[in-house]
């Protein structure tokens, strides 16, 4: 999440646009390092293998998918899309959650996403901190952190001994899957939004720390990484310029899921800016919004999808694209879930982010939005090479446009013009014009019919002018080109618009070609030849096929249809000369021999038209044979009938469900002697606590999940209350007993981190009694750091301060317990965060195989009868047929507003958080992989109910989200030990 104070001072960063022309320069290769010349740069764009590339990329975090089968999945669907990167951060936190000690294993190796981002054929960009922010628990920092003293993200020599290790450990991995290895790695960011800075006393620093920036980059150079640097800048403001190639992050259309049409307006563009930071390098955009985070008590990604949907892609994307960025990532691509309390306390189990990917990893329409725009780039090289040159306006009555122009600054013709409604949340149509410069003069579109066109609201488009599709000249398009390629020697140019709109394509062409509209109706057309341009206006319907002679075919469609266009190879070389149109997905595609094969994925009986060369003679969909008829205008197609086999899904509310009390802890016979006792009288914290002993659950090991407290005290006679301080991160909750009494609870709010409670005791204590204090509390997950310098993620979770009243009892000890072992946690596999400190879970009863046939048996639906924890389990099979992708969620349908907070596990995988009074999560969907879709699955839920009445779940579903043929093929679960006694646990 972004720290207000960021807000703030990215409003202090305004700058004027100043539009300037650029001198040639030769590409650079890496400042520092081997001397590789893989990747290199000029101030337009990057090179790879000598090849000038738009970096398109997505961002993709490999620690919130623990499934690696499905990486593969994701990337595919990233690389369909036209992109060829994706950006991945690292969570520190994560793999040294006990400091020293590495674990690199199973669903945490990162191996199988680098190997699947080769196999999908997309590069990397590797960022792996020490810090990420990213919404995630320490913003990546580890919880062992609260225990080194002093400032953290600077040159600290605490933390400079704490972080080496890691950069060490991750350097090495990034550095072996290099391009220069054979890998797919093509850039590395050291640190992130290294931008705002801290004094040790909270007052804001207006400098960095540049030794820390030199050792970061000395250790990057120690681990072997030789491919170019890069920073994030959170806005530009020129901070860790010392990398190779200088970058910033930007989120235009803000965060408020609450306003979805709240959209603010953009800067023309920040090109002027990028010029004044980083002259000599490509403009490039390490985070561009692609989505929105939503918090505890929020407003639910639907909701937020609403403000960061397709139309937020066509207005602000394009908007960057008139910045001439050449480097773009989609902050997130792909957004996954917050599994095993990885969220900070900002967010909920959900990671899905609106995303163009959901979670469930189904496709949302901005996906094929985006799709339109970087199949665009990708055969559009002149705009690699172009600077904004000027910015028109306008402003006739009623209408409120900018038109941005862009000149290839290389070849010196090329323009690109960017129209916009000059304020993004305008919500009525403008009519308008455009004075576009060809090489055969100035002009003012539309040339044919109307007098103007109308941009309607929240639209946005990319004008072209000589601009070359093969060997066809394209004067200039109104209509918005998606893709061409040559195909026989023929052109194919996919043009589209919204339904009903008119645009223009003029080809400057001796050539007396004869209109021929081979599909669609022929009135739509309408044509104007002079010697030498031809210029064809469409009103444009569903799809109008038309056919200039032999040497070009035109598709002009709406934007609908639009989606449904693939385009496997986006390669410029033509190796792989073939559109596809049709499916949900199209994963791949090749020639063996004269058969075309292709694969993806579909939902619904299928036309598919393959525009392909006539070297295909056959052609098959995920291996069996597609027969196809040839249309009017030489492509191919083929009627596909999908199958979508239903499936048995249990009903979970009906299951056999067995449960135990989980809070053994306040039954008077309790025995907490292997409990860590609570002893230090020293933190590291800033925040010093008035308590005789530390109680701050991070100075003992304890960072994630449920925290218990004991205190044990022998009584003065005559205490009456207890009074505390105690904090646990937004949305936190509390209960405490004396003995076997209740006390009490905090039910919690969205805001509030911390509480002040005061509870009356159980009668007044008689003196010499002894009496246990048992406090319960949540672990929101470790804040974020946002500022270098700043401790905030050492925020302690626990007691700073608590007193009696009515007398003050002599404190024989305090006794702790978060997750069995702590920092040396029980379950390698799954990793440190994902176990709490739950009596259930500290004994391993969420996992499977436990015998649980002596346990009670009750329903999650009937519940808990008053204040406490109850732990129910249930199993069941499921049998998903081979070739289909049906993700599912846990559903807890609607809320019922009771204080009663529920964790989800599934095979052990702690998979969601639920607070029914706060929200707003109520489906969790758990991947394939975590739920075993072959054979027997083990659901298990903790119930913690903060209300005397008790509480009980409302309903309990598990819920196919999706149901499509295809899929990325087998997938299997994730490595995860089955249960066993744990020795010594409590
Ligand atoms: C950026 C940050 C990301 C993430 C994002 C909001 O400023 O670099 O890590 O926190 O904000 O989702």
């Amino acid at each position: 999440m972004v720290a207000l104070s960021k807000i703030a001072l990215l409003a202090a960063a305004a700058h004027a646009a100043v539009i300037q022309r650029d001198a040639p320069a030769g590409p650079k290769i890496r400042q520092t390092g081997n001397g590789q010349n893989v990747v290199t740069w000029d101030q337009y764009s990057f090179y790879v293998n000598g090849g000038r590339v738009m970096i398109y990329s997505g961002e993709v975090h490999p620690f919130r998918n623990p499934v690696q089968d499905l990486h593969l999945d994701i990337l595919q669907k990233i690389k369909a899309l036209g992109f060829n990167a994706v950006s991945i951060y690292v969570h520190w936190g994560i793999v040294e959650y006990e400091r020293g000690k590495f674990n690199w294993d199973g669903v945490f190796d990162l191996q199988p996403f680098f190997d699947a981002a080769k196999a999908a054929g997309l590069w990397v960009i590797a960022r792996p901190g020490p810090y990420i922010n990213a919404e995630s628990a320490g913003g990546g920092l580890p919880g062992w952190g609260a225990r080194v003293e002093g400032q953290w993200r600077n040159s600290n020599p605490n933390y400079t001994a704490a972080w080496q290790a890691y950069i060490d450990s991750v350097g090495k991995i990034i550095a072996k899957n290099q391009i220069t290895k054979g890998g797919p790695v093509i850039l590395a960011q050291p640190e992130n939004e290294y931008s705002g800075f801290m004094e040790p006393d909270g007052s804001l620093n207006p400098n960095e720390d540049t030794e820390y920036e030199r050792l970061l980059l000395e250790a990057f150079d120690n681990a072997g990484i030789e491919v170019p640097t890069v920073c994030n800048d959170a806005w530009i403001g020129g901070h860790f310029t010392s990398v190779d190639v200088y970058g910033y992050d930007n989120y235009p259309a803000g965060f408020n899921c609450q306003d979805p049409l709240s959209w603010p307006d953009p800067p023309d563009y920040f090109y002027a800016s990028h010029k004044d930071v980083a002259p000599n390098t490509p403009n490039a955009i390490l985070e561009f919004q692609g989505g929105s985070f939503d918090s505890w008590g929020g407003y639910g990604f639907e909701q937020c999808y609403k403000l960061i949907g397709p139309e937020m892609v066509r207005v602000y994307n394009k908007n960057t694209y008139a910045s001439a960025t050449h480097l773009l990532n989609i902050y997130m691509i792909y957004g996954g879930t917050n599994w095993g309390h990885l969220s900070n306390p900002g967010g909920y189990s959900s990671y899905d982010y609106a995303a163009a990917i959901a979670e469930d990893r189904t496709l949302r329409e901005k996906y094929y939005e985006l799709k339109l725009q970087a199949n665009f780039l990708a055969v559009s090289p002149a705009y690699l090479t172009s600077a904004p040159v000027d910015v028109q306006r306008f402003p006739t009555a009623g209408s409120n446009i900018t038109i941005t122009e862009l000149l290839d600054q290389v070849g010196g013709t090329q323009r690109f013009y960017i129209v916009r409604q000059t304020k993004p949340a305008e919500t009525t149509d403008s009519a308008f014009s455009v004075d576009i410069e060809t090489s055969i003069g100035k002009k003012t579109v539309p040339q044919l019919g109307s007098a103007q066109y109308v941009l309607p609201a929240h639209d946005s488009k990319i004008i072209v002018t000589d601009y070359p599709a093969g060997d066809v000249h394209v004067l200039y398009s109104t209509l918005e080109i998606m893709t061409w390629k040559v195909i026989d020697g023929r052109t194919v140019i996919l043009l589209y618009a919204n339904t009903g709109e008119s645009g223009e394509i003029a080809i400057r062409t001796g050539t007396a070609y004869k209109v021929d509209v081979r599909r669609g109706k022929a009135s739509t057309v309408t044509s104007k030849r002079t010697s030498m341009v031809l210029t064809l206006q469409v009103v444009v319907g569903h799809e109008t096929v038309v056919a200039l002679g032999e040497d070009i075919l035109l598709y002009v469609v709406d934007r609908v249809n639009a989606y449904n266009f693939w385009v496997p190879d986006v390669n410029l070389k033509q190796e792989l000369p073939v559109i596809i149109k049709g499916g949900y997905l199209l994963r791949t595609a090749a020639f063996s021999g004269n058969t075309l094969s292709l694969t993806g994925d579909t939902n619904r009986t299928t036309v598919f038209e393959i525009i392909a060369p006539k070297k295909a003679q056959a052609y098959t969909w995920n291996g069996a044979r597609l027969d196809t008829s040839l249309t009017r205008h030489g492509t191919q197609e083929g009627r596909y009938r999908t199958r979508t086999p239903r499936v048995d899904i249990p009903d979970l509310a009906r299951l056999k469900w067995k449960y135990i009390d989980s809070l053994p802890e306040v039954s008077g016979s309790y025995d907490d002697s292997k409990w860590v006792t609570a002893d230090h009288t020293y933190t590291h914290n800033k925040i010093k606590p008035t308590t005789p002993v530390i109680l701050y659950a991070s100075d003992y090991g304890f960072h994630s999940g449920n925290i218990l407290w004991r205190g044990h005290f022998t009584a003065a006679g005559g205490e009456t209350t207890f009074n505390l301080t105690i904090q646990g991160g937004n949305a936190f909750a509390y209960s405490v007993w004396d003995g076997d009494e209740y006390l009490g609870s905090f039910r919690g709010a969205p805001a509030p981190s911390a509480h002040n409670g005061s509870y009356m005791l159980a009668g007044p204590w008689k003196p010499g009694s002894s009496h246990v204090i048992t406090i319960l509390q949540d672990h929101m997950g470790l804040e974020q750091n946002w500022f270098g310098g700043e401790e905030n993620f050492k925020s302690f979770r626990g007691l700073s301060d608590y007193s009696f009243g009515g007398a003050t009892p002599m404190l024989k000890h305090w006794k702790v317990t978060g997750n069995l072992g702590g920092e040396k946690f029980a379950d390698w596999a799954r990793g440190g965060y994902n176990e709490g400190g739950l009596y259930a879970v500290r004994k391993g009863f969420h996992l499977p195989g436990l015998d649980d046939s002596k346990w009670d048996s009750k329903s999650p639906l009937k519940g808990i009868n008053g204040p406490g924890i109850e732990f129910y389990r249930t199993t069941f099979t499921l049998n998903v047929p081979n070739g289909v992708d049906y993700p599912m969620s846990i559903d807890f349908g609607s809320r019922t507003n009771k204080s009663l907070r529920v964790e989800i596990y599934v095979n052990g995988w702690q998979f969601g958080k639920y607070t029914d009074d706060i929200g707003p999560q109520t489906s969790f969907p758990v991947p394939q992989g975590i739920l075993n879709y072959k054979g027997e699955n083990t659901l298990a839920l903790s119930l913690w109910s903060l209300e005397e009445g008790g509480a009980a779940l409302a309903t309990i579903d598990l819920v196919v989200r999706s149901e499509v043929e295809g899929g990325v093929g087998s997938v299997r679960n994730s490595p995860g030990p089955s249960y066993t006694a744990r020795a010594g646990s409590y």
